[in-house]
């Protein structure tokens, strides 16, 4: 895999381990509707590990999404930053976080948050551009 982001930051982080939680979480995925279960996990600023899957519902608008377990996540261990997130298919295969996922994963990491994609890491600033956020607010 080519990893596009030169960052030493990036080459210290543990990728794989990070992988491997995330599809761990996606064997715990709640999917009988869609019978598509994804799996996320991230490496947190203090060094901690969260991780989530999707739950869906039979009212199937209200299926969340596993990033959505993986905020949830966050804030009940802890919270802190979100520095490198990995989501999975069923297959282990990277998988793009939906548009309205990457919302929330931006409000967690800004735009320096780093996204495993096929292509290598990828920043949220390129995955989310111009993105919606806290600093608007103030
Ligand atoms: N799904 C996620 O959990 N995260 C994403 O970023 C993309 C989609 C879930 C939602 C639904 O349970 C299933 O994948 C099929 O869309």
């Amino acid at each position: 895999m080519t990893n596009t982001n030169n960052d030493s930051h990036t080459d210290s982080i543990a990728w794989s381990h990070i992988h491997d939680l995330a599809k761990e979480a996606m064997t715990k995925a709640y999917a009988p509707y869609s019978n598509f279960p994804v799996g996320v996990a991230a490496l947190v600023s203090d060094g901690r590990y969260v991780s989530g899957c999707n739950v869906e519902n039979a009212s199937y608008g209200l299926g969340l999404c596993a990033e959505c377990g993986l905020v949830s996540n966050l804030a009940h261990s802890g919270g802190g930053r979100l520095i490198a997130v990995v989501c999975v298919d069923a297959a282990g295969n990277y998988l793009a976080p939906c548009g309205r996922c990457r919302q929330l994963l931006f409000e967690h990491g800004g735009p320096e948050l780093l996204l495993m994609t096929p292509d290598g890491p990828q920043t949220m600033a390129s995955m989310l551009p111009w993105a919606f956020g806290p600093d608007n607010l103030k």
